[in-house]
């Protein structure tokens, strides 16, 4: 198949999945909120079992931006990871995980998972010592890439390409990137999974989450959607159908903003160094470049320590201090106090996490306003 016979990302944000109504219902997926179906129609319909029209019409949507056979969204991100490592694992099965994931996924296997007997090693993101850490009862490998808060990049290919040869599956967070900007799949991933409540929500007011992959996976993981209630109702879905219309732009904007504020911030006295994989000199520069269509909106920078961190957090304006990320609008974090506070200083240090270190989640206003604002909280002292 050439490119020419799929459809763009941009049009697939608009029209995958959409459902063509009877006259007179116009263009819109109508907001079917019913929880009671009457089940001599069609089989059994319930909103817990993702056979609701609106979950069909946003799962088609999310299952053709990923490329993927199949998608089903979930009432967060967490949902979704739950359900995947419930599923495909029993007590006593093995999966590797990337070092340094996100912390709610980290707090589950601590919390939950670990506990009830699923073991778990850590990998440091190396293809070349992936094979090493594979057991006889490895089933999953679990990813980001980039990761949070330092933007790392695992090379999407030569991951899959080690877990299919020793029959583990892969799985990404893909959150970070969207699929505007990565389709994992593509590059040889089996699973696939997103905190819509970021990008693909798009507005900071909306909870959830996807997961899309082969039928043959997203089928085996559904009974247990459905068993822990991780599925998303009908409300949430048409709102997050009406955002991933306007993905590709509001991402292709702030991952071209994200770019800019990054070359500005490497060469500003206030700031000792930036992450974002846009930059030359990012580690991952050459692999994000071969796989991502672009760096994406997310950005991390060290302040120098002529910069004190609560003064600067404290003069903007127009950034706001918040914990998600994905909106529309630009939000900073500290990791030490938000992300990552809860793992100890140890953990923290080596990971090169300090009260120093600032988040940027880019959103989509003019790059000047941000940057008027970053320069002058940060002293005024651009070059
Ligand atoms: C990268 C990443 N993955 C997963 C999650 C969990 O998603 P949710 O909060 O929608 O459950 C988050 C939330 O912050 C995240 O940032």
């Amino acid at each position: 198949m050439t490119d020419r016979d799929k459809p763009s990302p941009a049009t697939d944000c608009v029209h995958a999945g959409e459902t063509h109504l009877p006259a007179g219902m116009g263009i819109n997926t109508p907001v079917v909120t019913s929880t009671a179906f009457d089940y001599r129609e069609g089989g059994v319909r319930y909103p817990r079992y993702a056979n609701a029209l609106n979950h069909e019409v946003v799962a088609g949507k999310i299952a053709a931006l990923e490329g993927a056979e199949a998608a089903r969204v979930t009432a967060s991100g967490m949902g979704a990871i739950s359900a995947v490592f419930l599923s495909l694992m029993k007590p006593g099965d093995h999966a590797v995980i990337l070092d340094g994931l996100y912390g709610g996924t980290t707090d589950l296997i601590e919390g939950l998972l670990e506990p009830m007997g699923l073991r778990f090693s850590t990998w440091d993101g190396d293809p070349a010592s992936l094979a090493g850490l594979f057991e006889d009862d490895t089933r999953l490998l679990m990813v980001e890439s980039p990761t949070n808060p330092l933007l790392s990049i695992v090379d999407l290919a030569a991951t899959a390409a080690v877990t299919r040869e020793h029959g583990v599956v892969s799985f990404i967070d893909n959150t970070f990137a969207t699929p505007i900007l990565q389709r994992p799949i593509e590059h040889g991933f089996d699973l696939v999974m997103h905190s819509a409540t970021k990008y693909l929500g798009g507005h900071s007011d909306l909870l959830c989450g996807a997961l899309a992959g082969t039928r043959e996976l997203i089928e085996a993981i559904h009974p247990d959607i459905v068993r822990l209630g991780a599925t998303l109702n009908g409300q949430d879905l048409a709102l997050l159908e009406r955002s991933i219309k306007t993905l590709a732009i509001r991402v292709e904007r702030a991952s071209d903003n994200a770019g800019l504020l990054a070359q500005r911030l490497e060469d500003h006295a206030g700031v000792e160094c930036v992450f974002h994989p846009g930059l030359a000199g990012h580690p991952g520069h050459s692999v994000a470049a071969s796989q991502m269509s672009g760096f994406g909106a997310m950005l991390s920078f060290r302040l120098d320590d002529s910069v004190d961190p609560a003064g600067f957090l404290e003069s903007l304006r127009l950034i706001r201090p918040a914990v998600s990320l994905g909106g529309v609008e630009t939000t900073i974090s500290q990791p030490s106090k938000t992300s990552h506070a809860k793992i100890g200083d140890e953990k923290r240090a080596a990971l090169g996490i300090d009260d120093r270190l600032m988040r940027l989640s880019v959103g989509i206003e003019g790059v000047d306003d941000l940057w008027d604002d970053l320069d002058r909280a940060l002293g005024g002292s651009s070059l």
